[in-house]
Protein backbone atom coordinates (compact mmCIF):
# COMPACT_ATOMS: atom_id res chain seq x y z
CA UNK A 1 0.00 0.00 0.00
CA UNK A 2 1.18 3.47 -1.08
CA UNK A 3 2.15 5.57 1.88
CA UNK A 4 1.58 9.25 1.82
CA UNK A 5 3.99 12.08 2.52
CA UNK A 6 2.35 13.20 5.48
CA UNK A 7 4.96 14.87 7.93
CA UNK A 8 8.02 14.20 5.54
CA UNK A 9 9.87 16.64 4.23
CA UNK A 10 12.95 15.54 1.55
CA UNK A 11 16.24 17.16 2.85
CA UNK A 12 18.55 16.38 0.15
CA UNK A 13 19.16 14.96 -3.35
CA UNK A 14 20.56 11.78 -3.17
CA UNK A 15 24.21 13.07 -3.95
CA UNK A 16 23.95 15.91 -2.25
CA UNK A 17 24.35 13.89 0.56
CA UNK A 18 28.05 13.82 1.46
CA UNK A 19 30.68 12.90 4.03
CA UNK A 20 29.96 16.54 5.44
CA UNK A 21 26.57 15.06 7.01
CA UNK A 22 27.98 12.55 9.04
CA UNK A 23 27.53 13.01 12.65
CA UNK A 24 25.06 16.38 11.42
CA UNK A 25 21.63 14.55 12.44
CA UNK A 26 19.53 12.40 10.08
CA UNK A 27 18.48 12.94 6.50
CA UNK A 28 15.41 12.00 3.98
CA UNK A 29 16.00 10.99 1.00
CA UNK A 30 13.24 10.56 -1.38
CA UNK A 31 13.53 8.58 -4.99
CA UNK A 32 13.06 4.71 -6.95
CA UNK A 33 14.86 2.34 -5.81
CA UNK A 34 17.49 0.91 -8.95
CA UNK A 35 18.12 -2.23 -6.90
CA UNK A 36 17.73 -4.33 -3.62
CA UNK A 37 20.77 -6.34 -2.31
CA UNK A 38 20.15 -8.90 0.54
CA UNK A 39 22.97 -9.78 2.49
CA UNK A 40 21.63 -11.88 5.32
CA UNK A 41 20.58 -9.76 8.06
CA UNK A 42 21.77 -6.76 6.02
CA UNK A 43 19.36 -5.03 3.04
CA UNK A 44 21.25 -2.90 0.71
CA UNK A 45 19.32 -0.55 -1.58
CA UNK A 46 20.59 1.87 -4.24
CA UNK A 47 18.38 4.96 -4.34
CA UNK A 48 18.07 7.10 -7.50
CA UNK A 49 16.99 10.62 -8.04
CA UNK A 50 17.92 12.88 -11.23
CA UNK A 51 20.69 13.60 -9.29
CA UNK A 52 22.55 10.28 -9.13
CA UNK A 53 22.65 7.49 -6.35
CA UNK A 54 23.00 6.77 -2.92
CA UNK A 55 23.55 3.32 -1.11
CA UNK A 56 20.76 2.84 1.43
CA UNK A 57 21.65 -0.22 4.47
CA UNK A 58 18.10 -1.47 6.22
CA UNK A 59 19.85 -3.27 9.64
CA UNK A 60 17.12 -4.38 11.76
CA UNK A 61 18.87 -3.16 14.55
CA UNK A 62 18.57 0.29 13.42
CA UNK A 63 14.99 0.08 11.72
CA UNK A 64 13.53 -2.58 13.55
CA UNK A 65 11.65 -5.45 13.26
CA UNK A 66 8.46 -4.20 10.96
CA UNK A 67 10.62 -1.60 8.96
CA UNK A 68 12.90 -4.67 7.90
CA UNK A 69 10.13 -6.57 6.73
CA UNK A 70 8.56 -3.45 4.57
CA UNK A 71 12.50 -2.97 3.37
CA UNK A 72 12.21 -6.67 2.53
CA UNK A 73 9.27 -6.13 -0.05
CA UNK A 74 10.93 -3.39 -2.06
CA UNK A 75 11.86 -3.99 -5.66
CA UNK A 76 12.98 -2.05 -9.00
CA UNK A 77 11.21 1.93 -9.74
CA UNK A 78 9.10 1.64 -6.17
CA UNK A 79 9.13 4.78 -5.11
CA UNK A 80 10.15 5.95 -1.55
CA UNK A 81 11.12 8.01 1.00
CA UNK A 82 14.27 7.12 3.91
CA UNK A 83 15.61 8.80 6.81
CA UNK A 84 18.64 7.91 8.64
CA UNK A 85 22.36 8.67 9.29
CA UNK A 86 25.26 8.77 7.32
CA UNK A 87 28.17 6.98 7.77
CA UNK A 88 30.91 5.92 6.15
CA UNK A 89 30.86 2.65 3.61
CA UNK A 90 30.90 -0.64 5.95
CA UNK A 91 32.05 -2.14 2.40
CA UNK A 92 34.08 -1.17 -0.56
CA UNK A 93 34.17 2.12 -1.54
CA UNK A 94 32.93 2.34 -5.23
CA UNK A 95 34.90 4.86 -6.92
CA UNK A 96 32.36 5.11 -9.65
CA UNK A 97 29.88 7.01 -7.54
CA UNK A 98 29.90 10.57 -6.08
CA UNK A 99 28.62 9.02 -3.10
CA UNK A 100 30.72 6.13 -3.19
CA UNK A 101 32.34 6.18 0.11
CA UNK A 102 29.33 6.85 2.38
CA UNK A 103 26.03 4.85 3.19
CA UNK A 104 22.64 5.74 4.98
CA UNK A 105 21.82 3.68 7.45
CA UNK A 106 17.92 4.27 7.57
CA UNK A 107 15.96 4.80 10.59
CA UNK A 108 12.50 4.97 9.20
CA UNK A 109 11.15 3.94 5.44
CA UNK A 110 7.91 5.09 3.60
CA UNK A 111 6.51 3.35 0.63
CA UNK A 112 4.97 6.31 -1.44
CA UNK A 113 4.69 4.12 -4.38
CA UNK A 114 4.88 0.48 -5.59
CA UNK A 115 6.02 -0.52 -9.36
CA UNK A 116 5.50 -3.25 -11.54
CA UNK A 117 8.76 -4.44 -13.24
CA UNK A 118 9.20 -1.97 -16.17
CA UNK A 119 9.62 -3.41 -20.04
CA UNK A 120 13.63 -2.62 -19.75
CA UNK A 121 16.39 -1.79 -17.55
CA UNK A 122 16.34 2.06 -16.14
CA UNK A 123 20.23 2.07 -16.93
CA UNK A 124 22.55 3.81 -18.98
CA UNK A 125 23.80 2.73 -22.05
CA UNK A 126 21.35 0.16 -22.46
CA UNK A 127 20.83 -1.78 -26.04
CA UNK A 128 16.93 -1.78 -26.20
CA UNK A 129 15.01 -1.35 -29.17
CA UNK A 130 14.22 2.58 -29.94
CA UNK A 131 11.06 1.79 -30.58
CA UNK A 132 9.95 0.27 -27.00
CA UNK A 133 11.64 3.29 -25.26
CA UNK A 134 9.47 5.44 -27.26
CA UNK A 135 6.53 3.29 -26.45
CA UNK A 136 7.67 3.72 -22.35
CA UNK A 137 9.55 7.32 -23.15
CA UNK A 138 8.38 8.25 -19.44
CA UNK A 139 10.52 5.19 -18.44
CA UNK A 140 13.14 5.91 -21.09
CA UNK A 141 13.33 9.47 -20.00
CA UNK A 142 14.34 8.33 -16.18
CA UNK A 143 17.55 6.51 -17.58
CA UNK A 144 20.73 8.69 -16.40
CA UNK A 145 21.93 9.63 -20.53
CA UNK A 146 18.37 10.75 -20.94
CA UNK A 147 18.49 12.42 -17.56
CA UNK A 148 22.06 14.01 -18.02
CA UNK A 149 20.93 15.14 -21.70
CA UNK A 150 17.81 17.12 -20.62
CA UNK A 151 19.44 18.70 -17.82
CA UNK A 152 22.55 19.81 -20.43
CA UNK A 153 19.48 21.52 -22.33
CA UNK A 154 18.26 23.25 -19.43
CA UNK A 155 21.34 24.75 -18.83
CA UNK A 156 21.72 25.65 -22.58
CA UNK A 157 18.57 27.36 -22.29
CA UNK A 158 19.53 29.51 -19.04
CA UNK A 159 22.38 30.37 -20.28
CA UNK A 160 21.34 31.83 -23.99
CA UNK A 161 18.68 33.77 -22.45
CA UNK A 162 21.29 35.32 -19.80
CA UNK A 163 23.57 36.00 -22.16
CA UNK A 164 21.53 37.61 -25.04
CA UNK A 165 19.55 39.81 -22.21
CA UNK A 166 23.23 41.52 -21.06
CA UNK A 167 24.03 41.93 -24.39
CA UNK A 168 20.66 44.10 -24.82
CA UNK A 169 17.99 41.45 -26.36
CA UNK A 170 14.00 41.15 -25.52
CA UNK A 171 12.29 37.78 -25.22
CA UNK A 172 8.77 38.24 -26.84
CA UNK A 173 6.83 35.68 -28.41
CA UNK A 174 5.40 35.49 -31.67
CA UNK A 175 2.36 33.50 -32.57
CA UNK A 176 1.59 30.00 -33.49
CA UNK A 177 -1.59 30.13 -35.29
CA UNK A 178 0.10 31.97 -38.52
CA UNK A 179 -0.31 32.49 -41.99
CA UNK A 180 2.13 30.12 -43.99
CA UNK A 181 5.84 31.87 -43.58
CA UNK A 182 7.83 31.04 -46.85
CA UNK A 183 10.59 28.69 -45.18
CA UNK A 184 10.69 26.12 -48.07
CA UNK A 185 8.70 23.35 -46.16
CA UNK A 186 5.63 22.10 -46.22
CA UNK A 187 3.54 23.79 -43.61
CA UNK A 188 1.23 21.94 -40.67
CA UNK A 189 -2.32 23.07 -40.72
CA UNK A 190 -4.81 23.88 -37.97
CA UNK A 191 -8.24 24.19 -39.53
CA UNK A 192 -10.42 27.38 -38.41
CA UNK A 193 -14.01 26.88 -36.57
CA UNK A 194 -14.87 30.14 -37.22
CA UNK A 195 -13.54 30.58 -40.78
CA UNK A 196 -14.72 27.17 -42.20
CA UNK A 197 -12.94 25.54 -45.21
CA UNK A 198 -10.18 29.01 -43.76
CA UNK A 199 -6.78 27.24 -42.05
CA UNK A 200 -3.61 28.81 -39.98
CA UNK A 201 -0.66 27.42 -40.49
CA UNK A 202 1.65 26.70 -37.69
CA UNK A 203 5.28 28.22 -38.22
CA UNK A 204 7.71 26.91 -39.40
CA UNK A 205 10.37 29.43 -38.11
CA UNK A 206 8.96 33.55 -36.28
CA UNK A 207 11.08 34.68 -39.31
CA UNK A 208 8.15 37.43 -40.62
CA UNK A 209 7.15 38.55 -36.98
CA UNK A 210 11.04 38.60 -36.13
CA UNK A 211 11.23 41.12 -39.16
CA UNK A 212 8.39 42.86 -38.18
CA UNK A 213 9.60 43.77 -34.45
CA UNK A 214 12.63 45.11 -36.31
CA UNK A 215 9.73 47.68 -38.02
CA UNK A 216 8.42 48.33 -34.61
CA UNK A 217 11.99 49.12 -33.19
CA UNK A 218 12.89 46.29 -30.22
CA UNK A 219 16.13 46.51 -31.78
CA UNK A 220 17.62 43.09 -30.88
CA UNK A 221 14.92 40.15 -30.60
CA UNK A 222 15.34 36.76 -29.16
CA UNK A 223 12.56 33.80 -28.82
CA UNK A 224 12.93 30.54 -28.08
CA UNK A 225 10.20 29.11 -30.67
CA UNK A 226 8.74 25.96 -31.40
CA UNK A 227 8.52 25.52 -35.11
CA UNK A 228 6.48 22.81 -37.46
CA UNK A 229 7.58 21.68 -40.52
CA UNK A 230 6.12 18.87 -42.23
CA UNK A 231 9.49 17.30 -44.17
CA UNK A 232 10.91 13.81 -44.21
CA UNK A 233 12.40 13.38 -40.64
CA UNK A 234 15.84 11.95 -40.22
CA UNK A 235 18.10 11.83 -37.31
CA UNK A 236 18.86 15.65 -37.45
CA UNK A 237 15.45 16.71 -37.88
CA UNK A 238 11.95 16.46 -36.47
CA UNK A 239 8.56 18.04 -37.62
CA UNK A 240 8.64 20.32 -34.56
CA UNK A 241 11.75 21.07 -32.84
CA UNK A 242 13.09 24.55 -31.12
CA UNK A 243 14.93 27.24 -32.37
CA UNK A 244 16.62 30.19 -30.67
CA UNK A 245 15.58 33.40 -32.66
CA UNK A 246 17.35 36.40 -32.87
CA UNK A 247 16.93 39.50 -34.76
CA UNK A 248 18.85 42.53 -34.76
CA UNK A 249 18.37 46.26 -36.42
CA UNK A 250 21.20 48.74 -37.62
CA UNK A 251 23.55 45.37 -38.30
CA UNK A 252 25.72 43.76 -41.42
CA UNK A 253 26.96 40.74 -41.26
CA UNK A 254 30.13 40.72 -38.99
CA UNK A 255 27.65 42.08 -36.36
CA UNK A 256 25.75 39.09 -36.11
CA UNK A 257 28.33 36.94 -36.10
CA UNK A 258 30.37 38.61 -33.58
CA UNK A 259 27.08 38.51 -30.85
CA UNK A 260 26.84 34.99 -31.80
CA UNK A 261 30.41 33.37 -31.41
CA UNK A 262 31.16 35.08 -28.35
CA UNK A 263 27.68 33.62 -27.59
CA UNK A 264 29.09 30.01 -28.72
CA UNK A 265 32.26 30.53 -27.09
CA UNK A 266 30.81 31.57 -23.45
CA UNK A 267 28.13 28.41 -23.43
CA UNK A 268 30.68 25.87 -24.78
CA UNK A 269 33.06 27.23 -21.70
CA UNK A 270 30.26 27.04 -19.32
CA UNK A 271 28.36 24.47 -19.74
CA UNK A 272 31.60 21.67 -21.65
CA UNK A 273 34.49 23.41 -20.10
CA UNK A 274 35.45 23.86 -23.52
CA UNK A 275 37.64 26.86 -24.87
CA UNK A 276 36.38 27.91 -29.07
CA UNK A 277 38.97 30.35 -30.40
CA UNK A 278 37.71 33.39 -31.51
CA UNK A 279 36.93 34.40 -34.14
CA UNK A 280 35.53 31.16 -35.98
CA UNK A 281 37.34 30.40 -39.07
CA UNK A 282 35.03 31.82 -42.05
CA UNK A 283 34.34 30.39 -45.38
CA UNK A 284 32.92 31.25 -48.74
CA UNK A 285 30.04 28.74 -49.80
CA UNK A 286 32.20 28.52 -52.81
CA UNK A 287 35.38 27.61 -51.62
CA UNK A 288 33.36 25.14 -49.03
CA UNK A 289 31.76 23.59 -51.89
CA UNK A 290 35.34 22.88 -53.86
CA UNK A 291 37.07 22.09 -50.91
CA UNK A 292 35.02 19.62 -49.17
CA UNK A 293 32.35 19.04 -50.91
CA UNK A 294 29.65 20.51 -48.97
CA UNK A 295 28.13 23.83 -47.45
CA UNK A 296 28.77 22.15 -44.02
CA UNK A 297 32.15 20.71 -43.89
CA UNK A 298 33.23 18.69 -41.05
CA UNK A 299 37.07 20.07 -40.17
CA UNK A 300 37.60 17.41 -37.65
CA UNK A 301 39.95 15.52 -40.92
CA UNK A 302 41.08 16.63 -44.41
CA UNK A 303 40.81 14.88 -47.20
CA UNK A 304 39.72 17.81 -49.35
CA UNK A 305 38.53 17.17 -52.93
CA UNK A 306 41.10 18.31 -55.59
CA UNK A 307 39.51 18.93 -58.93
CA UNK A 308 41.51 17.06 -61.90
CA UNK A 309 39.57 17.91 -64.87
CA UNK A 310 42.98 19.59 -66.52
CA UNK A 311 45.09 16.52 -65.78
CA UNK A 312 42.64 13.98 -67.73
CA UNK A 313 41.16 16.79 -70.53
CA UNK A 314 42.78 14.52 -73.14
CA UNK A 315 42.55 10.93 -72.21
CA UNK A 316 41.14 7.99 -73.32
CA UNK A 317 38.70 7.32 -70.72
CA UNK A 318 35.22 8.07 -71.74
CA UNK A 319 33.45 8.80 -68.32
CA UNK A 320 35.78 11.18 -67.21
CA UNK A 321 36.00 12.95 -70.66
CA UNK A 322 32.19 12.99 -71.19
CA UNK A 323 31.88 14.78 -67.85
CA UNK A 324 34.11 17.10 -69.40
CA UNK A 325 32.35 17.75 -72.50
CA UNK A 326 29.21 18.29 -71.20
CA UNK A 327 30.23 21.08 -68.74
CA UNK A 328 30.96 19.23 -65.59
CA UNK A 329 34.16 18.24 -63.84
CA UNK A 330 36.30 15.34 -62.60
CA UNK A 331 37.42 15.64 -58.81
CA UNK A 332 39.09 13.09 -56.19
CA UNK A 333 40.06 12.87 -53.01
CA UNK A 334 42.77 9.97 -51.02
CA UNK A 335 42.01 8.32 -48.56
CA UNK A 336 45.63 7.75 -46.83
CA UNK A 337 46.56 4.10 -46.18
CA UNK A 338 43.62 2.58 -48.00
CA UNK A 339 45.49 1.25 -50.71
CA UNK A 340 44.83 -1.98 -49.45
CA UNK A 341 40.92 -1.90 -49.28
CA UNK A 342 39.27 -5.33 -50.16
CA UNK A 343 37.01 -5.21 -53.25
CA UNK A 344 33.85 -5.75 -51.57
CA UNK A 345 34.60 -2.67 -49.53
CA UNK A 346 35.20 -0.44 -52.44
CA UNK A 347 31.88 -1.91 -54.38
CA UNK A 348 29.77 -0.75 -51.12
CA UNK A 349 31.41 2.43 -51.61
CA UNK A 350 30.43 2.65 -55.31
CA UNK A 351 27.04 1.88 -53.88
CA UNK A 352 27.28 4.10 -51.48
CA UNK A 353 28.31 6.75 -53.90
CA UNK A 354 25.06 5.81 -56.68
CA UNK A 355 22.80 6.88 -53.29
CA UNK A 356 24.21 10.46 -54.13
CA UNK A 357 23.53 10.43 -57.62
CA UNK A 358 26.84 8.97 -58.52
CA UNK A 359 26.55 7.24 -61.92
CA UNK A 360 29.90 5.70 -60.58
CA UNK A 361 33.34 5.86 -59.12
CA UNK A 362 36.40 5.83 -60.19
CA UNK A 363 39.79 4.54 -58.43
CA UNK A 364 42.95 4.14 -58.38
CA UNK A 365 45.91 2.91 -55.45
CA UNK A 366 49.16 3.29 -55.42
CA UNK A 367 51.41 0.01 -54.92
CA UNK A 368 54.15 -0.27 -52.58
CA UNK A 369 56.37 -0.56 -55.35
CA UNK A 370 55.68 2.18 -56.73
CA UNK A 371 53.24 1.63 -59.53
CA UNK A 372 49.35 2.01 -60.14
CA UNK A 373 46.64 0.28 -59.74
CA UNK A 374 43.33 1.86 -61.04
CA UNK A 375 39.96 0.95 -62.15
CA UNK A 376 40.46 3.16 -65.61
CA UNK A 377 44.06 1.87 -65.91
CA UNK A 378 44.12 0.52 -69.47
CA UNK A 379 42.38 3.80 -70.78
CA UNK A 380 45.57 5.84 -69.51
CA UNK A 381 49.32 5.90 -70.04
CA UNK A 382 51.37 5.27 -66.88
CA UNK A 383 52.23 8.92 -67.91
CA UNK A 384 49.00 10.15 -66.83
CA UNK A 385 48.25 7.97 -63.96
CA UNK A 386 51.66 9.33 -62.20
CA UNK A 387 49.99 13.22 -62.63
CA UNK A 388 47.03 11.78 -61.27
CA UNK A 389 49.08 10.35 -58.17
CA UNK A 390 51.00 13.60 -58.15
CA UNK A 391 48.64 16.46 -58.05
CA UNK A 392 46.74 14.31 -54.87
CA UNK A 393 50.55 13.71 -53.66
CA UNK A 394 49.44 10.21 -52.73
CA UNK A 395 51.80 7.90 -51.32
CA UNK A 396 52.34 3.99 -51.81
CA UNK A 397 49.43 2.60 -49.62
CA UNK A 398 47.18 5.80 -50.55
CA UNK A 399 43.53 5.12 -52.11
CA UNK A 400 42.49 7.72 -54.26
CA UNK A 401 38.34 8.04 -55.80
CA UNK A 402 37.35 9.80 -58.67
CA UNK A 403 34.13 11.45 -59.36
CA UNK A 404 32.91 12.62 -62.73
CA UNK A 405 29.89 14.34 -63.52
CA UNK A 406 28.01 17.66 -63.65
CA UNK A 407 29.39 19.57 -60.43
CA UNK A 408 26.30 19.51 -58.09
CA UNK A 409 26.30 15.95 -58.52
CA UNK A 410 30.76 15.51 -58.25
CA UNK A 411 30.03 17.74 -54.79
CA UNK A 412 27.14 15.94 -53.38
CA UNK A 413 29.11 12.16 -54.37
CA UNK A 414 32.39 13.38 -52.95
CA UNK A 415 31.28 15.44 -50.04
CA UNK A 416 29.21 12.23 -48.68
CA UNK A 417 32.09 9.64 -49.47
CA UNK A 418 34.22 12.06 -47.46
CA UNK A 419 32.47 11.36 -44.51
CA UNK A 420 31.55 7.68 -44.84
CA UNK A 421 35.09 7.31 -45.36
CA UNK A 422 36.14 9.27 -42.15
CA UNK A 423 33.74 7.41 -40.36
CA UNK A 424 35.25 3.80 -41.48
CA UNK A 425 38.91 5.55 -40.82
CA UNK A 426 37.36 6.44 -37.50
CA UNK A 427 38.73 10.18 -37.71
CA UNK A 428 35.76 11.35 -36.60
CA UNK A 429 36.63 12.75 -32.73
CA UNK A 430 33.59 13.50 -30.78
CA UNK A 431 35.29 15.74 -28.24
CA UNK A 432 36.60 17.77 -31.10
CA UNK A 433 34.61 20.52 -31.82
CA UNK A 434 35.65 22.26 -35.23
CA UNK A 435 33.47 25.41 -35.65
CA UNK A 436 33.03 27.07 -38.99
CA UNK A 437 30.72 30.30 -40.68
CA UNK A 438 30.11 29.61 -44.45
CA UNK A 439 29.36 32.85 -45.73
CA UNK A 440 28.30 34.11 -49.21
CA UNK A 441 25.90 31.69 -50.12
CA UNK A 442 24.38 32.11 -53.64
CA UNK A 443 20.91 34.20 -53.54
CA UNK A 444 19.10 31.96 -55.64
CA UNK A 445 18.86 28.12 -56.29
CA UNK A 446 17.64 27.17 -59.65
CA UNK A 447 15.01 24.49 -59.20
CA UNK A 448 14.57 21.80 -61.77
CA UNK A 449 11.60 20.67 -60.57
CA UNK A 450 9.70 23.69 -60.25
CA UNK A 451 11.48 25.59 -63.65
CA UNK A 452 12.25 28.50 -61.58
CA UNK A 453 14.54 30.18 -58.94
CA UNK A 454 14.18 29.50 -55.86
CA UNK A 455 15.70 31.39 -52.33
CA UNK A 456 18.47 29.51 -51.14
CA UNK A 457 17.76 30.82 -47.63
CA UNK A 458 14.09 32.74 -47.70
CA UNK A 459 12.78 35.73 -50.40
CA UNK A 460 13.59 38.15 -47.74
CA UNK A 461 17.72 38.03 -47.62
CA UNK A 462 19.62 40.63 -49.10
CA UNK A 463 21.92 40.44 -52.09
CA UNK A 464 25.63 40.97 -51.54
CA UNK A 465 26.62 45.12 -52.63
CA UNK A 466 28.76 44.03 -55.13
CA UNK A 467 26.59 41.44 -57.05
CA UNK A 468 23.38 43.80 -57.05
CA UNK A 469 23.76 44.80 -60.72
CA UNK A 470 24.05 40.89 -61.57
CA UNK A 471 20.22 40.59 -60.19
CA UNK A 472 19.43 42.37 -63.71
CA UNK A 473 22.25 40.05 -65.88
CA UNK A 474 22.81 37.09 -64.27
CA UNK A 475 20.76 36.09 -61.17
CA UNK A 476 22.36 33.13 -60.59
CA UNK A 477 25.59 34.27 -59.58
CA UNK A 478 24.70 36.87 -57.14
CA UNK A 479 25.96 36.13 -53.83
CA UNK A 480 23.90 36.58 -50.73
CA UNK A 481 24.40 38.16 -47.36
CA UNK A 482 23.73 35.32 -45.58
CA UNK A 483 25.48 32.91 -43.41
CA UNK A 484 25.34 29.22 -42.17
CA UNK A 485 27.41 28.22 -38.63
CA UNK A 486 28.46 24.51 -38.64
CA UNK A 487 29.85 22.59 -36.17
CA UNK A 488 31.24 19.19 -36.96
CA UNK A 489 29.76 18.82 -40.06
CA UNK A 490 25.79 20.11 -38.65
CA UNK A 491 24.29 22.99 -39.69
CA UNK A 492 23.79 24.36 -36.28
CA UNK A 493 22.45 27.39 -37.37
CA UNK A 494 21.79 30.23 -39.99
CA UNK A 495 20.91 33.42 -41.20
CA UNK A 496 21.06 36.52 -43.42
CA UNK A 497 20.95 40.30 -43.49
CA UNK A 498 17.02 41.16 -44.72
CA UNK A 499 16.00 42.94 -47.86
CA UNK A 500 14.63 46.64 -46.41
CA UNK A 501 14.55 48.35 -49.44
CA UNK A 502 11.23 47.81 -51.62
CA UNK A 503 13.05 48.66 -55.27
CA UNK A 504 15.57 45.27 -54.34
CA UNK A 505 12.54 43.10 -52.85
CA UNK A 506 10.55 43.89 -55.93
CA UNK A 507 12.90 42.29 -58.05
CA UNK A 508 13.96 39.99 -55.90
CA UNK A 509 10.24 38.74 -56.07
CA UNK A 510 9.86 38.78 -59.92
CA UNK A 511 12.87 36.55 -60.09
CA UNK A 512 11.48 34.58 -57.94
CA UNK A 513 8.40 34.40 -60.37
CA UNK A 514 6.05 35.94 -58.23
CA UNK A 515 3.70 39.06 -59.44
CA UNK A 516 3.99 42.04 -56.91
CA UNK A 517 -0.40 41.12 -56.74
CA UNK A 518 1.15 37.44 -55.41
CA UNK A 519 3.83 38.80 -53.38
CA UNK A 520 1.52 41.21 -52.09
CA UNK A 521 -1.11 38.67 -51.26
CA UNK A 522 1.16 36.31 -49.30
CA UNK A 523 3.28 38.80 -47.48
CA UNK A 524 1.37 42.34 -47.71
CA UNK A 525 1.88 42.64 -43.93
CA UNK A 526 5.35 43.13 -44.30
CA UNK A 527 5.49 44.90 -47.53
CA UNK A 528 3.30 47.22 -45.95
CA UNK A 529 5.31 47.74 -42.68
CA UNK A 530 8.39 48.53 -44.90
CA UNK A 531 6.53 51.66 -45.67
CA UNK A 532 6.59 53.19 -42.61
CA UNK A 533 10.12 53.46 -41.79
CA UNK A 534 12.49 49.89 -41.18
CA UNK A 535 15.44 49.89 -39.87
CA UNK A 536 18.28 47.93 -41.57
CA UNK A 537 18.37 44.51 -39.68
CA UNK A 538 19.44 40.95 -39.97
CA UNK A 539 19.39 37.90 -37.91
CA UNK A 540 19.97 33.98 -37.28
CA UNK A 541 18.85 31.13 -35.75
CA UNK A 542 20.22 28.23 -34.15
CA UNK A 543 18.22 24.54 -33.60
CA UNK A 544 18.53 23.69 -30.30
CA UNK A 545 17.92 20.24 -30.81
CA UNK A 546 21.21 20.41 -33.22
CA UNK A 547 22.96 21.92 -30.42
CA UNK A 548 22.24 20.66 -27.53
CA UNK A 549 22.33 16.86 -29.49
CA UNK A 550 26.40 17.96 -30.89
CA UNK A 551 27.40 18.98 -26.86
CA UNK A 552 25.91 16.11 -25.64
CA UNK A 553 27.90 14.06 -27.96
CA UNK A 554 24.26 12.01 -29.00
CA UNK A 555 23.86 10.87 -32.49
CA UNK A 556 20.03 11.96 -32.65
CA UNK A 557 18.29 14.71 -31.89
CA UNK A 558 15.70 12.48 -30.47
CA UNK A 559 18.02 11.77 -27.89
CA UNK A 560 17.64 15.31 -26.23
CA UNK A 561 14.04 15.97 -27.06
CA UNK A 562 12.18 14.28 -24.33
CA UNK A 563 8.99 13.26 -26.22
CA UNK A 564 10.15 13.24 -29.81
CA UNK A 565 8.87 11.84 -32.68
CA UNK A 566 9.44 9.27 -35.08
CA UNK A 567 10.23 9.01 -38.97
CA UNK A 568 6.73 9.03 -39.70
CA UNK A 569 5.83 11.70 -37.45
CA UNK A 570 4.17 10.04 -35.20
CA UNK A 571 4.37 9.55 -31.06
CA UNK A 572 4.60 6.26 -30.32
CA UNK A 573 3.64 6.54 -26.54
CA UNK A 574 0.55 8.52 -26.97
CA UNK A 575 -0.23 7.52 -30.77
CA UNK A 576 -0.34 10.99 -32.38
CA UNK A 577 -1.90 11.65 -34.41
CA UNK A 578 -4.86 10.50 -34.34
CA UNK A 579 -8.47 9.87 -34.95
CA UNK A 580 -10.92 12.56 -34.22
CA UNK A 581 -14.77 12.84 -33.14
CA UNK A 582 -16.86 13.43 -35.88
CA UNK A 583 -18.72 16.22 -33.66
CA UNK A 584 -15.29 17.87 -33.92
CA UNK A 585 -14.53 17.43 -37.51
CA UNK A 586 -18.65 18.76 -38.12
CA UNK A 587 -17.91 22.22 -36.47
CA UNK A 588 -14.66 22.50 -38.28
CA UNK A 589 -17.21 21.75 -41.35
CA UNK A 590 -14.67 18.92 -42.16
CA UNK A 591 -15.25 15.50 -44.26
CA UNK A 592 -12.19 13.67 -44.77
CA UNK A 593 -11.93 10.72 -47.55
CA UNK A 594 -11.09 7.15 -47.37
CA UNK A 595 -8.86 6.26 -49.45
CA UNK A 596 -8.68 2.67 -50.62
CA UNK A 597 -4.57 1.46 -50.46
P1 LIG B 1 16.68 27.71 -41.14
O1 LIG B 1 15.54 27.17 -41.93
O2 LIG B 1 18.06 27.56 -41.69
O3 LIG B 1 16.52 29.28 -40.91
O4 LIG B 1 16.62 27.08 -39.70
C1 LIG B 1 17.55 27.45 -38.70
C2 LIG B 1 18.07 26.22 -37.97
O5 LIG B 1 17.02 25.43 -37.43
C3 LIG B 1 17.40 24.07 -37.40
N1 LIG B 1 16.39 23.25 -38.09
C4 LIG B 1 15.90 22.08 -37.63
N2 LIG B 1 16.16 21.38 -36.51
C5 LIG B 1 15.48 20.24 -36.31
N3 LIG B 1 14.53 19.76 -37.13
C6 LIG B 1 14.21 20.42 -38.27
N4 LIG B 1 13.25 19.95 -39.06
C7 LIG B 1 14.92 21.64 -38.56
N5 LIG B 1 14.86 22.55 -39.56
C8 LIG B 1 15.76 23.51 -39.25
C9 LIG B 1 18.75 23.97 -38.09
C10 LIG B 1 18.81 25.26 -38.88
O6 LIG B 1 20.14 25.67 -39.06
N6 LIG B 1 14.15 31.95 -40.17
C11 LIG B 1 15.44 31.41 -40.57
C12 LIG B 1 16.56 31.94 -39.73
C13 LIG B 1 16.94 33.36 -40.06
O7 LIG B 1 17.12 33.69 -41.24
O8 LIG B 1 17.09 34.17 -39.11
C14 LIG B 1 15.38 29.90 -40.46
O9 LIG B 1 14.46 29.29 -39.95
O10 LIG B 1 19.77 23.91 -37.10
P1 LIG C 1 30.86 2.34 -67.26
O1 LIG C 1 31.35 2.99 -68.49
O2 LIG C 1 29.56 2.90 -66.74
O3 LIG C 1 30.90 0.83 -67.30
O4 LIG C 1 31.91 2.71 -66.13
C1 LIG C 1 33.29 2.40 -66.26
C2 LIG C 1 33.96 2.61 -64.93
O5 LIG C 1 33.90 4.00 -64.56
C3 LIG C 1 33.30 1.86 -63.79
O6 LIG C 1 34.32 1.44 -62.91
C4 LIG C 1 32.45 2.92 -63.12
O7 LIG C 1 32.31 2.67 -61.73
C5 LIG C 1 33.24 4.18 -63.36
N1 LIG C 1 32.35 5.33 -63.48
C6 LIG C 1 31.18 5.37 -64.15
N2 LIG C 1 30.63 6.60 -64.07
C7 LIG C 1 31.48 7.34 -63.35
C8 LIG C 1 31.49 8.68 -62.91
N3 LIG C 1 30.47 9.52 -63.19
N4 LIG C 1 32.54 9.13 -62.17
C9 LIG C 1 33.55 8.29 -61.87
N5 LIG C 1 33.60 7.02 -62.28
C10 LIG C 1 32.58 6.53 -63.00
Amino acid sequence: MAESMYGLKRSHRCTEVSETNIGQGPVTVMGWVQKRRNLGSLIFIDLRDRSGLLQIVFDVNDIGEEGFAKAETLRSEFVIAVTGDVVIRGGAVNPNLKTGTIEVRATALRILSEAQTPPFPIEEGINTKEELRLQYRYLDLRRPDLQKSLMMRSKVVTFVRNFMANEGFLEIETPILNKSTPEGARDYLVPSRVHPGSFYALPQSPQLFKQLLMCSGYDRYIQIAKCFRDEDLRADRQPEFTQIDMELSFVDVDDVIDVNERLLAALFEEVLGVKVELPIQRMTWQEAMDRFGSDKPDLRFGMELKDVSDLVKGCGFGVFTGALENGGSVRAIKADGQGTMPRKKIDALVEFAKGYGAKGLAYMSVNEDGTYKASFAKFMTEEELKALADAMDAQPGDLIFFAADKNKVVYDVLGALRLELARQMDLLKKDDYRFLWVTEFPLLEYSEEEDRYVAMHHPFTMPMDEDLELLDTNPGAVRAKAYDIVLNGTELGGGSVRIHQSDVQEKMFGLLGFTLEQAYDRFGFLLNAFKYGVPPHAGLAFGLDRLVMLMAGEESIRDVIAFPKVKDASCLMTQAPGEVDKKQLDELMIATIKVEE
